[in-house]
């Protein structure tokens, strides 16, 4: 795992940017991409650039199952604001939130993610070290699947909705199994909320538990942490 540390989070999506600008330059196509305030730096860094996404595919992470598109807790919502809308994409893929039938929903998503083999994936992270929605526990060849939140994760998101029992409790999320089928991985984490998760993650054993910790398992990771979320390693 190759680890950057910088300063805040505008330097974070400096160092992201960098590595996903050199890999479009180097031939990628598909980008794997996430909701969460990490990455947000990241997605302006893209906007304000010169680059032309529009021969270019995103594939999202997760989705809440119950939300449609247009509601603006969505992470459909959500990423049409940060990015699409500004640097519109060929075609962009979220998970079908809104259709309550999961098999249907996963597995329509997972023909997706076959489709198009993502050549970068970013990633934020969980508290409790999630990657995407899979919460711990979570298996790591699992492929696209309706889960239910935890609650640490509940409470995380919480901040985002006017009352906790807004929250989605469900949603639909890439697995494990897909996720690290890309060819290279960034993940983005700031704050001491996330240093026992980054230190999992890094130095911890390969487990479930910390559904990160499977990245040390993928041959081209790299970590963009600020100080706060590198105290522990
Ligand atoms: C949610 C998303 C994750 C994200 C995490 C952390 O749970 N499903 O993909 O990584 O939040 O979010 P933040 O970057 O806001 O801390």
């Amino acid at each position: 795992m190759n680890i950057i540390k910088v300063n805040d989070t505008q330097m974070g999506g400096k160092e992201a940017f960098k590595i996903v600008k050199d890999d479009i330059e180097n031939g990628a196509k598909v980008l794997g991409l996430a909701t969460g305030s990490s990455p947000i730096t990241l997605y302006n860094e893209m906007t304000s650039s010169d680059i032309d996404f529009s021969n270019m595919t995103s594939v999202n992470l997760d989705e809440y199952v119950g939300l449609e598109p247009t509601n603006e807790q969505s992470y459909h919502y959500f990423m049409n604001e940060h990015l699409f809308n500004k640097k519109p994409f060929k075609n962009s893929y979220v998970p079908d939130g809104s259709n309550p039938d999961a098999e249907a929903a996963t597995k329509a998503y997972d023909k997706i993610i076959e489709e198009n083999p993502i050549d970068l994936q970013i990633l934020g992270i969980g508290r409790n070290g999630h990657i995407g929605f899979n919460e711990p526990g979570s298996p790591f060849d699992g492929t696209t699947r309706k889960v239910g939140l935890t609650e640490s994760t509940i409470e995380a998101n919480t901040r985002f909705f006017e009352d906790e029992k807004d929250v989605p409790r469900f949603a639909y999320s890439m697995g494990i199994g897909s996720i690290m089928k890309a060819k290279k991985i960034i993940l983005l984490a700031y704050g001491e909320n996330k240093a026992d998760a980054i230190a999992a993650t890094v130095d911890g054993p390969v487990t479930e538990d910390c559904p990160a910790s499977a990245l040390q398992n993928h041959p081209d990771v790299t970590i963009i942490v600020d100080e706060a979320a590198a105290s522990k390693l």
